[in-house]
């Protein structure tokens, strides 16, 4: 099995919530699940084992004590660029991870079929406010739950921009304060791990 890129040294730090969660999940991901880019330098397993993490570490943080949140976070950030044909915005590759995901469940009865990973996965790719009329329409009592879960997964995946150069990403851009916490931390760890 690939070793995973996050240091060690950064994981046990962690609380044992996300430790945990990130260890199954990103092992899964290196033991079972099939990149259509795997030789991808910025859209392959590392970016999305650090996704993993921000997502989780972002989850653990909003929904304290929900180990439900963190099995949605964690699906979705290990599948959601799996399905990619090219380097670029590839509008709709989030919606080729959903369905891919989805009957992915169907073969492997170990994993459970989360609607609202998959619901993460397909809007990953579109503006907020699509993906945010979306959420309303199809999660009518969990919407806002869901709301916050997609601006969660949305922040996850942007604060691995930093992988694109020093101005990959601009921080007016995440949604969540708890992601603006973690700057620092994602600027270190893409530092130590891209390209590995
Ligand atoms: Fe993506
Ligand atoms: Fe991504």
């Amino acid at each position: 099995m690939k070793i995973k890129v996050v240091p060690q040294k950064l994981v046990r730090q962690l609380p044992a919530a996300v430790k945990d969660a990130y260890r199954q999940w990103a092992d899964y991901m290196y033991e079972q699940v099939p990149f259509n880019m795997p030789e991808s330098e910025i859209h392959s397993t590392a970016h999305s084992e650090r996704v993993l993490l921000f997502a989780l570490m972002l989850g653990d943080k909003l929904f304290p004590g929900d180990a439900a949140v963190l099995e949605v976070l964690g699906h979705a950030a290990i599948f959601h660029d799996t399905r990619r044909e090219d380097e670029g915005t590839d509008r709709g590759h989030g919606a080729r991870a959903a369905d891919f995901y989805e009957s992915f469940c169907r073969e492997h009865e170990e994993l459970s079929y989360h609607p609202e990973s998959a619901c993460l996965m397909r809007y990953h790719d579109c503006r907020d406010e699509q993906g945010g009329e979306a959420i309303s329409s199809l999660f009518e009592e969990q919407a806002e739950r869901m709301q916050l879960l997609y601006q969660i997964f949305k922040d996850a995946d942007g604060l691995d921009r930093f992988r694109l150069g020093p101005r990959g990403l601009n921080p007016n851009y995440l949604r969540t304060d708890a992601a603006v916490d973690l700057l620092g931390f994602a600027k270190l760890l893409v530092t130590m791990t891209h390209n590995k």
